[in-house]
C-alpha cells in the first residue's frame, strides 16, 4: 500500500534494500534516509553467490548492468521483493517478464544519459578516425622524432556519411552531432521517425543494406534483443566499406567479437571503437586489444559527473516508489501492477 512506511521508523524497521555498488551521494543519501540499506562497498561487483546471499529477504534491489536478475535471483530474494531499480537504461540483464509475473516493478534511468552517451559515441568516432590513441602511443613510445607529412593519416569526419543503427533517443542525438560536422546522416530502424523529426535532424531512413554499404561511420544504438544479437557479424561486416569505422556504445553482444576481430585484422573494415564488448569486461589479453585499429574503453559512455549523479537520483526515486508499490517515475513494466 502506498505510504506504508515513513522516515520516522528506526533503520532496522524500514524496508530492506540491497544496492549492488556505491553510487553518487544524492541517490545514496535518499536511500539511506528511508530504508535499511546494505550498500556493496567494493569497486568490484559482488560475485554471483554473494549477490544471491545479499538479496535474500530484501524488499528492494538497486541493480547494475553486471547483475543478472533472473528467476534464480528472484527466488532467492523471496516473495516480499517489490522492486528492482536498475542504475542504467538498458535492462537486457533483467528478466523483466519474470519480474512482471511476480508483480515486481522494474525501473531504469532513461533520458538523463542520452546526450552524455551521444557525446561519447562521437568522441570514439573522432578518436578512431583521427587515430588519437595511436598518436598517443607513438609519443609515449618515444617514436616522435620529426614532423612527418604522412604520419597517422585518417579519414575526414566532416562531410562523410554517418549511419546510425537504431534511432531512439541516443541515436537521434548522435545524428544531431553528425549534422554539426556537416555529415550526411542515414539511419536504419524498425520504425521510421516522424517526417518532421527527420527534417529537423536532416536525416533519412534507409535499408540496413544501404546504411552498411554507404556509411563511412556506423554507430550502433539498438537495444540488445534476440533480433539484434550479433547483428554485426561476418556477413554484415562484409557489406561495409573497407574504409568504414564501427562504433559500439549499445551492448557488446550486438557485435560478434570474433567476426569483428577478423574484419579488422584482414582490412574488411578500417577501424572500430567499442565502449561495450562481448565478453564484458574484456580480458586484458583479448585478441581485439592487439589490433592498432581497435579502441576499447570500459563501458563509460554515460560516465559524466552530472549524468551519473542524475542516474543515481532516478534509480533511488524508482526504488523508493517501488517499495511503496507506487508507480515508478521511470517504469519499465507498469503492467506489473495490473491485478492478475
Ligand atoms: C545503460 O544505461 O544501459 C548503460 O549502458 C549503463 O548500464
Amino acid at each position: 500500500m502506498a505510504g506504508a512506511y515513513h522516515t520516522g521508523m528506526t533503520p532496522e524497521s524500514r524496508p530492506r534494500v540491497f544496492v549492488s555498488r556505491r553510487i553518487s551521494d544524492a541517490g545514496r543519501d535518499r536511500i539511506l534516509g528511508e530504508t535499511h540499506a546494505d550498500i556493496w562497498p567494493d569497486e568490484m561487483p559482488p560475485a554471483r553467490d554473494e549477490l544471491l546471499r545479499r538479496v535474500e529477504r530484501v524488499d528492494g534491489f538497486l541493480s547494475m548492468v553486471s547483475d543478472r536478475v533472473d528467476d534464480e535471483l528472484l527466488d532467492r530474494a523471496g516473495p516480499q521483493l517489490k522492486v528492482v531499480s536498475n542504475y542504467g537504461v538498458g535492462v537486457d540483464h533483467i528478466d523483466v517478464a519474470a519480474c512482471t509475473r511476480r508483480g515486481i516493478a522494474v525501473g531504469n534511468t532513461p533520458g538523463v544519459l542520452t546526450e552524455t552517451t551521444a557525446d561519447f559515441a562521437f568522441a570514439l568516432l573522432m578518436a578512431v578516425a583521427r587515430r588519437i590513441p595511436e598518436g598517443y602511443d607513438f609519443v609515449r613510445q618515444d617514436r616522435w622524432k620529426a614532423w612527418s607529412p604522412l604520419l597517422l593519416m585518417g579519414p575526414d569526419v566532416h562531410h562523410a556519411t554517418l549511419g546510425v543503427l537504431g534511432f531512439g533517443r541516443i541515436g537521434r542525438e548522435v545524428a544531431k552531432r553528425g549534422r554539426g560536422f556537416d555529415m550526411q546522416v542515414l539511419y536504419h530502424a524498425r520504425q521510421a521517425a516522424a517526417p518532421e523529426d527527420e527534417a529537423k535532424l536532416g536525416t533519412r531512413r534507409a535499408s540496413l543494406d544501404d546504411v552498411l554499404a554507404q556509411s563511412d561511420f556506423i554507430s550502433l544504438h539498438v537495444p540488445l534483443s534476440p533480433e539484434t544479437h550479433h547483428m554485426i557479424n561476418h556477413e554484415t561486416l562484409a557489406r561495409m566499406k573497407p574504409s568504414a569505422i564501427l562504433v559500439n556504445t549499445a551492448r557488446g553482444p550486438v557485435v560478434d567479437s570474433d567476426a569483428l576481430y577478423e574484419a579488422l585484422r584482414d582490412g574488411v573494415i578500417a577501424g572500430a571503437a567499442l565502449d561495450v564488448t562481448e565478453p564484458e569486461p574484456l580480458p586484458g589479453d583479448h585478441k581485439l586489444l592487439g589490433l592498432p585499429n581497435c579502441l576499447v574503453v570500459p563501458h563509460i559512455a554515460s560516465s559524466s559527473f552530472a549524468t551519473r549523479a542524475r542516474m543515481a537520483s532516478i534509480a533511488a526515486e524508482n526504488l523508493l516508489a517501488g517499495l511503496k508499490q507506487a508507480p515508478l517515475p521511470s517504469f519499465v513494466n507498469p503492467e506489473a501492477y495490473t491485478p492478475r
